[in-house]
């Protein structure tokens, strides 16, 4: 048997006037993407910008359904909105916050696994890795370099691809 630790690295900017002035453009743009969001039943209002090799910046924001799992989460709006319209550029990174209508968010918000899996999915058909910004209303922001350290041991076939 074999104890194997696996690394889970990622930078932590106390505020968003410290990251570099693209990542704070693209959280920006995130931030604004929140108003977008149709979750009159969650009232959480996710934002998500993707960056794309190219510069350009794609958004998407939390669409939600009166049949629940119909609904779609930002970062997956975003990212399928980005590579539909611009097929086969690769995705350089994508910034995920959200605001509440009833109370605050005070901490970087984390994609949930389905959308980690999906992020996942273009690291691997670019192969290139994607830094992904996560932050809450304010405050600090971290910053992540691939989806390698937020989904450990992920669905990985090869003979699929
Ligand atoms: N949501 C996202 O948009 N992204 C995530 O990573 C987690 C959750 C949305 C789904 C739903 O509309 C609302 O947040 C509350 O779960």
């Amino acid at each position: 048997m074999k104890h194997i630790v696996h690394p889970f690295e990622f930078d932590e900017y106390p505020s968003s006037l410290e990251l570099d002035p693209s990542d704070q453009e693209l959280l920006e743009a995130a931030r604004r993407a929140t108003a977008t969001s149709y979750a009159p039943y969650s009232h959480y209002y996710v934002g998500a910008a993707v960056k794309l090799e190219n510069g350009t910046i794609v958004t998407g924001s939390n669409q939600e359904n009166i049949s629940f799992p119909a609904g779609l989460c930002a970062e997956r709006v975003a990212l399928f909105a980005a590579v539909s319209k611009y097929p086969g550029v690769a995705i350089e990174s994508i910034a995920i916050t959200a605001k509440a209508e009833n109370f605050e968010v005070p901490d970087p918000v984390s994609p949930c696994g389905i959308c980690r899996q999906a992020i996942a999915e273009y690291e691997m058909k670019f192969d290139r890795k994607i830094r992904i910004l996560l932050s809450g209303e304010k405050g600090k922001v971290l910053a992540i370099e691939s989806m390698e350290f937020l989904l450990p041991l992920m669905f990985r076939e090869k003979g699929l691809l």
